[in-house]
């Protein structure tokens, strides 16, 4: 399907950004650089607007969801907004009793960890969320009509990154009925009973895939999968077990083009931009890129040039700067994200992030003296 006229890859507005030609293995003038989890508890702006509101009624406000996105766009002048949501949102539109409880995470109300609480959940239609979805397309246009009119370097617009969990993540979850350490739940049952932790898995997948589907159809120029908590999984259980239904969600959105020149002038369709990340994911980066994505982020505990010899050539690759160094004295914060972008040069593109999100209690002006030693330390 071909994207609306208006949407801003289609428009011409950000499929040159720094962000969309990384992602499509080209090198602009310097690494693009945003961060994971950068609206949120770091920034004072964040904390005043979010006094009284809960945690998944602020992403279900459009004005809010809108302004917080732009928050650490106006502030760090970063490559690009990631739309703030939350992987639940699309469970909690569809009528299922989550909350996200402050320093805690998503809990439900009861855990689907057999096959009687899995039948129950996929009881509810997934194309349901399509009709409970308008406060997430309302707060991806009101965010995209500023970023349209934001250029933070690239010459561009400035693109907005949509996302989705993965089925494993939200099943990690959602078995559990909350956060867990080694996601054991889940892992028991994708082998104790095959068959149900199927149905579970297809109808995340559908699930999450229509979340993400409306958010690039409202204007997001790039779409990450969040796949958290895979690095809990041995390859062969992801190969069996988990890649098919994250290859499945993202089906939702390879599908979607847009029409536009090449640099040689000569008129192209391209599809939209999809990145795939998870964390102490070291052993499946292969297979994560192998479901069918344009880019792969990686955690901290890979550097990116090992990264890019296990992927194989022509992979662009995201990260991966400790979160924990945010908080080191500068000199060596600055060496390390020095490092970050030396290695990163073993990829055909190299989108700048952390190797997973920013912690609460990082000073925000240390997050703009990465963005910009980032911008100029150039290509
Ligand atoms: O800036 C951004 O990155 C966009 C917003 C975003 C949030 N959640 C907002 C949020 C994104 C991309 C997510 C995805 C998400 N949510 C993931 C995948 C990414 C990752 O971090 O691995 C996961 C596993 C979740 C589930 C979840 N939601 C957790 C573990 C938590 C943290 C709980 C806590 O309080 O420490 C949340 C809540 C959450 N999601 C917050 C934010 C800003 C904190 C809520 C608050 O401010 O009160």
């Amino acid at each position: 399907m071909i994207l609306s006229p208006l949407h801003p890859l289609s428009a011409g507005l950000t499929g040159d950004s720094r962000l969309v030609r990384a992602y499509r293995g080209e090198r602009a003038d310097t690494a693009p650089v945003w961060f994971m989890r950068q609206a949120g508890r770091s920034l004072p702006e964040y904390r005043d607007l979010r006094v009284g509101t809960r945690m998944l009624d602020a992403c279900l406000d459009p004005a809010m969801a809108s302004e917080i996105t732009l928050q650490p766009v106006r502030r760090h002048k970063v490559d690009a907004g990631i739309f703030f949501s939350d992987i639940v949102v699309p469970l909690k539109l569809v009528g299922v009793d989550v909350e996200i409880q402050p320093g805690r995470g998503p809990v439900f109300g009861r855990g689907y960890a057999d096959a009687a609480g899995v039948a129950e959940l996929t009881a509810i239609d997934p194309a349901r969320l399509d009709e409970a979805s308008a406060p997430i397309t309302e707060a991806v246009q009101r965010t995209i009509a500023e970023l349209n009119r934001t250029d933070n370097g690239s010459g561009t617009a400035t693109p907005l990154i949509g996302f989705a969990g993965a089925p494993f993540t939200l099943a990690a979850y959602l078995a559990e009925g909350g956060p867990s350490k080694d996601h054991l739940a889940a892992r028991t049952l994708m082998h104790a009973d095959p068959g149900a932790w199927r149905a579970l898995m297809e109808w995340t997948a559908e699930l999450t895939g229509r979340f993400l589907r409306t958010q690039v159809l409202a204007g997001a120029s790039a779409a990450q999968l969040f796949d958290s908590w895979a690095g809990a999984l041995s390859l062969a259980d992801y190969e069996t077990h988990v890649a098919p239904a994250s290859a499945t969600a993202l089906s939702h959105v390879h599908g979607l083009e847009y029409e536009t020149t090449d640099a040689a002038g000569a008129a192209v369709t391209r599809a939209v931009p999809v990145v795939h990340f998870g964390v102490g994911t070291g052993e499946l980066l292969g297979a994560m890129h192998a479901i069918g994505v344009d880019a792969v982020g990686v955690d901290y505990r890979v550097p990116l040039d090992v990264a890019a010899a296990r992927i194989g050539d022509g992979v662009p690759l995201q990260g991966n700067l400790d979160p924990a160094l945010l908080a080191a004295p500068w000199p060596v914060l600055e060496a390390a994200v020095r490092d970050v972008l030396r290695r990163g040069r073993a990829a055909p593109a190299h989108v700048f992030n952390l190797g997973h999100g920013v912690p609460p209690e990082t000073d925000p002006a240390v997050l703009t003296r990465v963005v910009e030693l980032v911008h100029e330390a150039g290509a």
